[in-house]
């Protein structure tokens, strides 16, 4: 299949940590398939593997029809890339960024520049396509980055979490740029930290965790599997947490999530904002006081907290600001049958504290990546 991608049994260890612990990855011609996965699950050096960057210790892929082991060169002809690592030059231009990249790849001057000009207007740019990158806010610069990886139109691209640290305005910009992209055919592998991403972009998720895929399907499926929706609320008395769970186990489909720093319970359910009403009135008849309460979507850290008993959400917070290793996660044990948590594994333990208000649908951000 000219336009796929196809991955078995993938390993790359770095020392003792296995960044790929035997990973699998189909993804058919003109569809996207989203990698999602916290910091540190290895999305990254998937990516790397697949565009050649990096040797596995084991495993075979052949991404556009070549094998990246044995032909790399075609490989690497054949696809974009775009994310974490790709290289905008700060003191060039917009424009000049783009022309610099046809002429790379041999596009010859004339023809780099009318397919600078090209991508600019595609991407909004136009107007900024004269000043340097370093004058760009943060999302011009993705959309710059994402325009320099398309500069020879691959059929087969990569983006490596291209709206982390982007503010929603800037998310929802890019995706609409990355969704135009896909309806031309393109076929892609995006790695990203956002369920909602997912749900936007890709047709078929892989969730992965510790260098392997834990759980595959569409975002529905997914989401059915942990039970749908979620509702969320706030106790304002902690002595009431108990009873707030106990109420709010008889409208629940699975395990309550108890954070008692925060006084945030939240539960899957189904029903929708009926349900919700009947939960604030049951509440209210037994003498729970709340602070905050609302419906929400699950988020990456739901489908988490569901497949391994753990948090999905990275102790960014610490200022560590590293990738998550082993051990950096969660930590709470595996719940549910693994029979080690010896109860330890507190369901509300997360390692970092659940972002505030409206933001409360995502993870926390990362860094805004340099
Ligand atoms: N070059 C490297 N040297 C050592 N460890 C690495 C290297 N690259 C990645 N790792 C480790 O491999 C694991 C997976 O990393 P990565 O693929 O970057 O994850 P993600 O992109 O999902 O955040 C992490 O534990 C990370 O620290
Ligand atoms: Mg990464």
């Amino acid at each position: 299949m000219p336009g796929a991608i196809h991955a078995e049994g993938l390993v790359k260890t770095f020392g003792r940590v296995r960044a790929l612990d035997g990973v699998d990855l189909d993804v058919p011609e003109g569809t996207v398939l989203g990698l999602l996965g916290p910091n540190g699950a290895g999305k990254t050096t998937a990516v790397r593997v697949l565009t050649t960057l990096l040797r596995p210790d084991a495993g075979r892929a052949v991404v556009a029809g070549h094998d990246v082991l044995t032909a790399p060169d075609e490989v690497r002809r054949s696809i974009g890339l775009s994310g974490q690592f790709a290289a905008v030059d700060e003191y060039l231009t917009g424009r000049e960024n783009l022309r610099m990249v046809g002429e790379l790849y041999q596009m010859g001057s004339r023809a780099a520049r009318v397919r600078a000009a090209e991508l600019l207007e595609r991407f909004h740019l136009t107007d900024a396509g004269d000043r340097p990158a370093k004058t760009y806010s943060g999302g011009m610069r993705r959309r710059l980055d994402l325009a320099a990886a398309l500069v020879v139109s691959p059929p087969v691209m990569f983006m490596d979490e291209p709206t982390t640290g982007l503010d929603p305005r800037n998310r929802m910009e890019l995706w609409s740029v990355i969704q135009d992209l896909v309806a031309d055919g393109t076929t892609l592998l995006l790695t990203t930290q956002y369920l909602e991403e997912a749900d936007q972009l890709a047709h078929d998720i892989a969730v992965v965790d510790h260098g392997r895929v834990i759980a595959r399907g569409t975002a529905d499926e997914l989401k059915a599997r942990i039970g749908g929706e979620r509702v969320e609320i706030v106790v304002h008395d902690p002595g009431r947490i108990a009873a707030a769970v106990g109420v709010l186990g008889g409208f629940s489909r699975g395990e309550a999530v108890v954070e008692r720093h925060t006084r945030r319970i939240t539960v899957p359910v189904q029903g929708g904002a009926r349900l919700l009403a009947e939960v604030i009135r049951e509440l209210d008849a037994r003498g729970v006081e709340l602070d905050d309460i609302g419906l929400r979507r699950p988020t990456l850290d739901d489908v988490f907290m569901s497949l391994t008993g753990r948090a999905a959400l990275e102790e960014d917070a610490d200022g560590s600001g590293e990738p998550g290793g082993p051990g950096k996660l969660g930590g709470s044990g595996k719940s549910g049958g693994s029979g080690k948590s010896g109860g330890s594994g507190k369901p509300g333990d997360r390692t970092a504290p659940a972002p505030a208000g409206a933001a409360a649908a995502e993870p926390a951000h990362p860094k805004e990546a340099e």
